[in-house]
């Protein structure tokens, strides 16, 4: 069997309603990561890429975020529709799809502008 070459983290988190940061599976993520599934199939990389659900990526205000490993790409208010953008430009081609792309400065950073 041949070792992955990408994993997909999705986060699936979910916290109280009257908690002070938002949390990605409220915003969809559970379908995402069907879209994600789905698109991975169909492009035939079942045996390449690997996409997992994950607990809170500290992106909490993007969700739902995904992040791409080894590649590092973050993004951010990914919905299902974009899984298929992300499968056939990323994943096949290099190309990480910039319009969803999370700025480098609001990764592991506490001075994202969007956190609260
Ligand atoms: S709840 Fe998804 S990144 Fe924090």
């Amino acid at each position: 069997m041949p070792l992955f070459e990408h994993h997909l983290f999705i986060c699936t988190n979910e916290r109280d309603s009257s908690a002070s940061r938002p949390s990605c599976l409220p915003e969809g993520s559970k379908k995402l990561k069907s879209a994600f599934k789905d698109a991975i199939k169909e492009a035939g990389l079942k045996q390449k890429v690997r996409a997992n659900e994950s607990g809170c990526l500290d992106q909490c205000e993007h969700g739902p975020v995904v992040v791409v490993y080894p590649d590092a790409v973050w993004y951010g208010k990914v919905h299902p529709r974009d899984a298929q953008e992300i499968v056939q430009e990323h994943l096949l081609k290099g190309r990480p799809v910039e319009r969803l792309r999370l700025a480098e400065s609001c990764i592991n950073s506490d001075r994202c502008p969007h956190r609260k």
